[in-house]
């Protein structure tokens, strides 16, 4: 496996397997990989010739009062999960070789970023279309590989695929767990002992949506009201949103008369959560 730091140096490795008349998988990553990640790489390295695997903490995704100057990082332990599940290439630029001095250009979308995450972090997907519009012209991909833990990361490089034709494969993978149900996410290492153990919360309080839904429950507001109540019994937490939207659109719905997505976002202390289901997965 190698590494590279500069977009040229990819370019030229991808180039040559297509010559070569090999398919490539891309899974682009902001690093501190865990089996969340791996579980990308596997479906990468499953259905594609090579891999390539980006590690960038993108400094336009996050606002001035979040964490970039903590997020974990720790590239020497990324190079050999990525490597141990098949990756070929990581590509991992600095901040100046993917933003020149003259950068002035943006890639936003509206509607599906302005609800769930989109309403507590108002820049973030503008930072995230961006940087994935770059990586995908620089990897050129014929498949990429995104965590359905980000759901609404997920619906929206779908619908910017579609809206900007571009001709890459968005492949969707299910949510890892630990054994005792926390979805597996880099942002976990903040979590102090006694908030690992209050975070349980966030799968517990869907699990119970989910138990509703499979008892024939179909109005939202009876399900989001329950799992609330399930959240505001731990103390640590503390709630940003519980929600049920269209699993295309995210947009808010009343009734399960279609497949939907139910996301909640949490506070554990500090520290803010994500997590949820698909209807269609239950
Ligand atoms: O999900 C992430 O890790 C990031 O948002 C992504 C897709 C790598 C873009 O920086």
């Amino acid at each position: 496996m190698k590494t590279v730091k500069t977009i040229s140096e990819v370019r030229e490795q991808v180039r040559k397997w297509r010559s070569e008349g090999l398919t490539v998988g891309f899974v682009p990553t902001m690093g501190y990989l865990h089996e969340g990640h791996a579980s990308l790489i596997d479906a990468s390295h499953r259905d594609n010739d090579r891999t390539v695997v980006s590690v960038f903490v993108n400094p336009m995704q996050f606002s001035p009062d979040e964490d970039l100057e903590s997020y974990p990082r720790d590239i020497e332990h990324d190079k050999e999960l990525a490597e141990a599940h098949g990756c070929d290439v990581i590509f991992n630029p600095e901040p100046s070789e993917m933003y020149g001095k003259n950068f002035t250009s943006f890639v936003d979308m509206t509607v599906l970023t302005e609800e769930l995450c989109g309403l507590s972090r108002p820049i973030h997907f503008r930072g995230v279309c961006t940087v994935v519009s770059k990586l995908f012209n620089i990897v050129k991909p014929d498949r990429a590989y995104f965590g359905k833990k980000d759901a609404q990361q997920l619906a929206v490089i779908r619908h910017m695929v579609e809206d900007l034709n571009m001709d890459i494969e968005i492949k969707g993978c299910p949510i890892v767990r630990e054994n005792d149900g926390l979805a597996k996410s880099s942002r976990n290492t903040y979590l102090s002992t006694t908030e690992r153990q209050s975070a349980l919360i966030l799968s517990r309080s869907l699990k119970r949506g989910q138990e509703l839904i499979k008892s024939g429950v179909k109005d939202c507001r009876e399900i989001v009201s329950e799992i609330t109540s399930v959240i505001d019994s731990e103390p640590l937490a503390r709630i940003d949103y519980v929600k049920i939207v269209d699993a295309e659109t995210m947009q808010q719905i009343e009734t399960l008369d279609r497949p939907a997505l139910c996301a909640i976002a949490v506070y554990i202390g500090k520290t803010r959560l994500i997590d949820n289901f698909f209807t269609e997965d239950i």
